[in-house]
């Protein structure tokens, strides 16, 4: 099921640029990792938008958190006494190269952080060549992505399970009717949990503008213009299955009763069936679910807790990253997702066994602090940053950095 088509050279070393301009080296003064994007958000957007981009699930936001602590305890050992190189880090992925092992994780409402994010996250990740999911309750439409990323465009879909899987099968034949070559169907949603910072702000349930709201914008001038020139965020994929006349309250409360549950196996079987492009299943985190997975023809996964926003229970995907890669790593390509923050975490679930890594609340935080130039940047940063870490540890390729020793104390063992 892999696509053999080559795209272009990567051209990160376009965005590589630290210090190179004036411009970059201010960025890169003022924002020189992700923890400071973070905080440049907090300042920037509207209460509401950054409680919604970085709260978790769990008392204090307990799944991040167990995401950050097990991927920093990560420690990988490097070997000395080789000319030192700062190695090139493109990657192949399902027959494409791609300039880094990094991507952009699948996020509905994006553009409620950054006013038209979604499509400033396609067209930056198009530009530097990583992969970008769009999600299927995104605010940028299957249309309108195809045309501006045709060449690392992946659709995620969420279970529409109505009327015979009627909105879900007819969304997945819009991707397939403009070129899109991989699918990634999400499997770890199985029922909605709360998130306790987004719910009291009250986007979880129907969100209106109220004063307090009102005043959360106007004290974001940066944001508000942002909006005006955007538009309300919308379920740009959904509409056109809603009423023709609906308004977004009512497009929301429609998404709300068409999309849920998770995708049983005879469900996922289906979809392989239908879908010929490559089919890639995310929100794995046992083994055996990874190898039934496999054994329907999927040929990839997505090792992930949703970034910690289901619930705190689960375990960080990087501590159950190597049982799974020992479980289906010569059959399909593992991937990961959940808490990844900078190259150095990249370059830590490389060595583990993932294909790639993708993130999201990262540039969720770059887009509130920069806006629409937020993305470049978590790019630039994160290549940067795999690249450095990758020379520090002595390894020319990214491949050669599953040799290190490795300590890894939290992994689990089924
Ligand atoms: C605001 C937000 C919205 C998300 N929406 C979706 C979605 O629509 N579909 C999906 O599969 N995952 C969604 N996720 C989960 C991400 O794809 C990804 O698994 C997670 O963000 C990775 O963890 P990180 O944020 O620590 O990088 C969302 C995450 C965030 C932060």
């Amino acid at each position: 099921m892999h696509d053999t088509t080559a795209i272009a050279a990567p051209q990160h070393q376009k965005l590589v640029s630290r210090g190179r301009n004036p411009h970059d080296a201010e960025l890169h003064r003022r924002f020189p990792s992700i923890d400071y994007l973070r905080r440049g958000a907090r300042r920037r957007i509207p209460h509401f938008a950054f409680e919604y981009a970085d709260g978790g699930s769990g008392s204090e936001d307990a799944g991040i958190r167990r995401n950050w602590a097990a991927l920093d305890a990560i420690e990988l050992v490097p070997r000395y006494g080789v000319m030192p190189t700062l190695p090139p880090c493109d990657v192949e992925l399902f027959g494409r190269r791609y300039a880094a092992p990094i991507g952009v994780a699948p996020m509905g409402g994006p553009a409620i952080v950054w006013p038209g994010a979604d499509l400033h996250l396609a067209r930056v990740a198009q530009r530097a060549r990583i992969p970008y999911m769009l999600s299927s309750v995104g605010g940028a439409s299957i249309e309108q992505v195809a045309e501006i990323a045709p060449d690392v465009f992946w659709f995620q879909l969420y279970r529409f399970a109505g009327n015979d899987h009627a909105i879900g099968l007819d969304l997945v034949r819009r991707a397939e009717a403009v070129g899109c070559r991989v699918l990634v169907l999400t499997l770890d949603v199985p029922v909605r949990t709360t998130r306790p910072r987004e719910a009291v702000t009250g986007l979880a349930g129907s969100f209106r503008l109220n004063p307090g709201i009102v005043l959360q914008i106007a004290l974001k001038p940066g944001w508000a213009k942002a909006l005006c020139r955007n538009g309300i965020p919308r379920f740009a994929n959904l509409r056109p299955y809603a009423d023709k006349n609906a308004s977004l309250h009512e497009v929301i409360a429609f998404t709300r009763r068409e999309m849920g549950g998770a995708f049983t196996w005879e469900e996922v079987a289906r979809y392989r069936d239908r879908w010929k492009g490559t089919l890639i299943v995310k929100g794995v985190l046992h083994p055996q679910d990874a190898d039934k997975a496999v054994s329907l023809g999927v040929d990839g996964v997505i090792v992930s807790n949703h970034g910690g926003r289901q619930i705190e229970v689960l375990p960080a995907a990087i501590d159950v990253l190597p049982a799974i890669v020992r479980e289906v790593g010569r059959r399909a390509t593992v991937m990961m997702d959940s808490g990844v923050r900078s190259g150095s975490d990249v370059v830590r679930a490389y060595a583990l066994g993932a294909a790639a890594a993708f993130a999201g609340k990262a540039f969720l935080w770059g887009l509130g602090a920069l806006g629409a130039q937020g993305p470049a940047h978590v790019i630039d940063l994160l290549i940067g940053e795999t690249q450095a870490a990758l020379g520090q540890l002595g390894a020319r390729t990214p491949e050669d950095v599953r040799s290190v020793a490795i300590r890894h104390e939290r992994a689990l063992r089924f």
